[in-house]
């Protein structure tokens, strides 16, 4: 039977022939391109969880995930709040190149009506790889913009980035979604329309008892005209609470308004739901998938089963909820045999908030021994996070990096193994991470790292390799209030800029790789090599500055104030009110 096995033989022996002249890029490694799973945490401390050093939050799930990958100890976001990290992680850039950030004092977007968002110009991973044949879904939160310049042009929805697949918040969980907690910008407009109420009564008041008294004559026009405006802001100041609750807390499918507004206690639930229909619908992929949790952002929803159940009061209890959800997740990956092809990524969009734990009485994150935290342009505490990388077919289990790393380090990474092509068009910040993954470098390519707050440069970060250092320099530093404290407690979030910054000259150095926590500032008279550090970092800040050319700023004033014709709204305006999540069923 020799003479009929032989051509199958021949034949077998070209192929495999054929496939090692076929050149190999980094892209191939695999053979084939991976599905991409993307767990994005909001407002998650790295100190919070296992596989970071808690030992008594329980977040079996996220350790799993690092014992079966590569956990990453210095991973870098490129702001300390949401709307410019989530921008530069999408899109592989500083944020200050898209314009996501401002000049003001708006740190995010804070209104689902407000006109600034990511620009339709930049280019996501998911587009790239949207049009490399993936099936890409965005399922939680998005908190990057949503219409333009009418309530449904959609410009910077989701669906308009790359995702074929949208389900979830198109703005931010935040307090004022739920009524009982206490919101910074429902008391700020509370008070503002109470004085201006308080302004006008007392203008018709005083018009009524000089008619009464006679001593005021003429039309009765601006007594009427001042009861009718003293009413209107009465009102407004009494429903403020409900109009942000509709304004901003809702969920979309796709284009469409679900649920308004949204019924928090459901919500993960529902979102969970989602991610287990779109892994079933998808899994003869490749998919992308960014499931990007409303855990752990006040207003800290969290489902019964979970309620007191950890040792660190409400924040505690939504952590161990939002493992489980991670659980529940790889659960569904194992269960349609998508383990394997599959790699996963988790990860946190900034540090946790120091100022939370103090203004509404309940657990911000816990950012460990590193400094500082949520808002804060440069302390290690708003940035350092964690990071983890799965896929068992290529990684190897349980390696730890300790090699600066940045969030904006995933779009070339997926880009790369979806067989994509990074854009040439524009400077990317990010770096392909793959050869570091699979310990094919000992060193990661990022030399620098900058740290801004809004469009202000606060920090930036040199890893000098030949050294093994890695130097941090201050520009700027928030002033920590009441005095000897560690945040700004005397307002929600640090500023960026202003009197309340301080601009030091020279600028405060740390050496990380002997003091993580920064607390010994280096001078000239303890650092040796102090002024070619400060010229070294000089001289890179100097270098990148040239290469900025950023267009409108995204969240300065006018692009975030509330506009009514921009608000979605289910039902009509301004009543703003469906639900249409119960034919679900
Ligand atoms: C674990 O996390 C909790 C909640 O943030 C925090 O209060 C606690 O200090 C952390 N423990 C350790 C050992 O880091
Ligand atoms: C969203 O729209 C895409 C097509 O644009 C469709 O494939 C997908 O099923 C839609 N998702 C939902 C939840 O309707
Ligand atoms: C996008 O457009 C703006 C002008 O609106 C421009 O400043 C910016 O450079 C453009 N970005 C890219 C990546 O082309």
């Amino acid at each position: 039977m020799l003479h009929l096995d032989l051509p199958w033989s021949w034949l077998a022996v070209t192929f495999s022939v054929l496939l090692c002249l076929k050149p190999s890029t980094s892209s191939d490694v695999s053979g084939s391109r991976p599905n991409i799973l993307l767990l994005m945490a909001d407002d998650l401390g790295i100190g919070d969880i296992g596989c970071y050093g808690n030992n008594t939050v329980r977040t079996p799930n996220i350790d799993r995930l690092s014992e079966g990958g590569v956990k990453l100890t210095h991973h870098i976001t490129a702001a300390s709040v949401c709307t410019p990290s989530r921008a530069a992680f999408l899109t592989g850039r500083y944020p200050i190149r898209s314009g996501m950030v401002s000049s003001s004092g708006y740190r995010v977007l804070q209104w689902a009506g407000a006109s600034g968002g990511l620009p339709t110009n930049e280019t996501t991973f998911a587009k790239i790889l949207k049009d490399n044949d993936y099936a890409t879904g965005l399922i939680g939160k998005w908190h990057l913009g949503l219409n333009c310049e009418s309530s449904n042009d959609h410009c910077h929805h989701p669906l308009n980035h790359g995702f074929d697949h949208f389900y979830g918040m198109p703005f931010s969980p935040m307090a004022d979604c739920a009524y009982w907690e206490l919101s910074e910008k429902r008391v700020s407009l509370e008070r503002k329309l109470s004085l201006c109420f308080q302004m006008v009564a007392f203008a018709a008041l005083t018009l009524v008892a000089g008619r009464l008294t006679g001593l005021t004559w003429g039309s009765w026009m601006p007594v009427i005209l001042s009861t009718i405006a003293a009413t209107v802001l009465l009102m407004a100041w009494y429903f403020v609470g409900a109009l942000i609750v509709h304004a901003n807390c809702f969920l979309m499918k796709n284009y469409t308004i679900t649920e308004q507004p949204m019924r928090l206690q459901r919500t993960t639930s529902l979102i969970l739901e989602e991610v287990s229909s779109f892994l079933k619908r998808n899994k003869h992929g490749p998919f992308l998938l960014f499931v990007s949790f409303l855990h752990v952002h006040v207003p800290l929803t969290t489902t019964e089963n979970f309620l007191g159940k950890s040792h660190h009061g409400l924040y505690g209890d939504n952590v161990e909820e939002m493992d489980w959800m991670v659980g529940q997740i790889l659960d569904t990956l194992d269960k349609e045999g998508l383990t394997d092809s599959t790699l996963i990524y988790f990860t946190s969009d900034h540090g946790g908030s120091l100022e939370s734990q103090f203004r509404n009485n309940q657990y911000g994150g816990w950012n460990g021994i590193y400094k500082g935290g949520k808002g804060m342009g440069g302390w290690e505490g708003g940035i350092r996070v964690p990071g983890i990388f799965r896929w068992p077919r290529m990684l190897p289990a349980g390696r730890v990096i300790d090699e600066p790393t940045s969030l904006m380090d995933v779009f070339p990474t997926v880009v790369q193994l979806g067989g994509g092509q990074v854009p040439q068009d524009r400077v990317i910040d990010g770096r392909d991470l793959l050869p570091l993954l699979l310990g094919n470098v000992q060193h990661s390519d990022h030399e620098f790292l900058l740290h801004y707050c809004e469009r202000f440069l606060h920090a930036a970060r040199w890893h000098q390799r030949d050294r093994g250092t890695v130097w941090k320099v201050h520009y700027m530093t928030p002033v920590f209030q009441p005095e000897g404290a560690s945040a700004c407690y005397g307002t929600a979030v640090c500023p960026c800029s202003g009197e309340n910054v301080v601009q030091h000259d020279p600028p405060l150095l740390f050496d990380l790789s002997r003091d993580p926590s920064e607390s010994h500032v280096l001078t000239p008279a303890t650092e040796p090599s102090f002024y070619q550090v400060m010229e070294r970092v000089q001289q890179a800040v100097e270098q990148h500055q040239q290469t900025l050319h950023p267009g409108p700023l995204q969240l300065d004033m006018l692009e975030n104030i509330w506009r009514p014709w921009l608000q979605p709204c289910c039902g009509p305006f301004p009543l703003c009110w469906c639900d249409r999540e119960d034919s679900r069923q």
